[in-house]
């Protein structure tokens, strides 16, 4: 497996580009399944996830062509065949993504089941109970989920508990609709409110975009339009961290701070310098003695899960103790151990963690789990002594664009070695 090597013990300093959210550009992408033209979309991340997406898409029809800057033309008009494989969904669970437009356009999906992953069951029972409701049959078997509906229903639907795909999904299979769809308890997070901008502006009727309660009126087609992702809050949070964890000063490009205001709160309570601008978002940490700073993770506009573990490994050489509660997801401490070798002084309670600052981690040999569990060991093995190897790097790819030569550009000293 390709592993990177890491040298603690430099600060960071310089601007690096944000690039487009993994999180948008996945249901904007399964949702040009709706559509009758191709499609253009710019600003996709090169990411492991978005290829996966683009592949499943491809495998059930769509045309794909790569257009220069970041952009692609996607066809995805007529699809032969609604299926998502198994090694697929296996290795993308947003695959999960594709089930709403197959069944508002093509009437019928056949879904792998999607089974856990590191950081919990990650059931999908709210997209199923919801599709239902709007008319869909769903049989299962061990290997697939097969969902049919001659035309879905108009409904209304509250989720028991907050989901981003799940909103995303009926949002999707809601949008031929006849009447009005009304959902509640949505998620809010930036990506739906960005998937949602882009079916208005294709003639959707959608409102309450970044509300919990969502009404759809349905339209009998969508038109050809083109459009840019929305850029990616946690890859920019992710190297905010970058620079205040090694005391530096941090400018990220291409970015808003409106999307990172729980996080930008938390830096400030560490004693982080934090800057923004038109389109940046800077930390200054040079003259920072960081403090801890507790927190809990909520859906948007709360402290989001996907900077949980980053925001451990910034608290494990923080001076004091601070309580992190992971709210969202029942296991999503896999980073703990592989901090814990490192020297940081972390005690688990159920879905609290305990984190005592010390004054520096010492680098070590550490196993990389789930995608954000891995950016925290990239963290950590910017300040860790000496040098810091992380192995199974394939789950950073999934969600950072060659982070190794963004840090680098700020002064990291990363090398990624090939599998031996
Ligand atoms: C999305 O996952 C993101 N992925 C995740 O980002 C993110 O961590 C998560 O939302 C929370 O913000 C994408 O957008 C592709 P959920 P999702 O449905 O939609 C439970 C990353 O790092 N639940 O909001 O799968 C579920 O178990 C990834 O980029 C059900 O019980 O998460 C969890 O406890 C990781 N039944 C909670 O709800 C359901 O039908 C929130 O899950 C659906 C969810």
């Amino acid at each position: 497996m390709e592993r990177l090597i890491i040298k603690g013990g430099i600060q960071l300093h310089g601007e690096v580009n944000c690039s487009g959210a993994k999180n948008a550009g996945l249901p904007i992408l399964a949702s040009t399944i709706l559509f009758d033209d191709p499609i253009s979309i710019f600003n996709l991340p090169h990411l492991k996830d978005i290829s996966t997406m683009l592949e499943l898409l491809n495998s059930m029809g769509s045309e794909i062509r790569f257009e220069e800057e970041d952009g692609i033309e996607i066809d995805s008009s007529s699809i032969k065949k609604p299926e998502a494989r198994y090694e697929l969904v296996k290795t993308m669970r947003a695959s999960v993504l594709v089930m709403g437009p197959l069944l508002a356009k093509y009437g019928k999906a056949k879904i792998s089941q999607p089974g856990g992953c590191n950081i919990g069951s990650r059931p999908i029972d709210f997209h199923l109970a919801g599709l239902q409701k709007m008319g869909a049959k769903i049989t299962t078997d061990s290997k697939f989920i097969y969902l049919e509906a001659e035309r879905l229903n108009a409904t209304n639907f509250e989720f028991p508990k907050i989901s981003v795909t799940g909103t995303e999904n009926l949002i999707m299979a809601s949008v031929f609709c006849k009447g009005t769809t009304v959902l509640r308890n949505c998620a809010r997070e930036p990506e739906v409110v960005d998937l949602i901008n882009f079916l208005n502006s294709a003639g959707a009727k959608i409102k309450g975009a970044g509300e919990s309660v969502i009404e759809i009126e349905g339209v009998d087609k969508l038109k050809k339009v083109g459009w840019s992702i929305l850029p990616d809050r946690i890859e920019a949070g992710t190297y905010l961290v970058a620079g205040a964890i090694t005391n530096g000063h941090v400018r990220v490009k291409g970015i808003e701070s409106n999307l990172l205001e729980p996080v930008i709160q938390k830096f400030r309570e560490m004693g982080v310098v934090v800057n923004s601008g038109k389109n940046y978002v800077e930390v200054d940490a040079t003259t920072t003695e960081l403090v801890s700073c507790s927190l809990d993770t909520e859906p948007f506009p709360g402290f989001p899960t996907d900077m949980q573990a980053q925001f451990m490994a910034l608290n494990s050489i923080a001076k004091g103790v601070s309580m992190i509660a992971e709210n969202v997801f029942e296991n999503r401490f896999q980073h703990v151990v592989e901090l814990q070798k490192m020297g940081a002084d972390i005690q688990l309670d159920g879905h609290k963690a305990k984190i005592v600052g010390v004054s520096n981690l010492v680098g070590s040999s550490v196993i990389a789990s789930d995608l954000r569990a891995s950016a925290s060991l990239v963290l950590a093995g910017l300040v860790g002594k000496n040098r810091t190897e992380i192995e199974d790097i394939y789950h950073i790819d999934r969600g950072y664009q060659c982070i190794e030569e963004k840090l680098n550009k700020l002064g990291a000293e990363i090398i990624r070695q090939p599998a031996i």
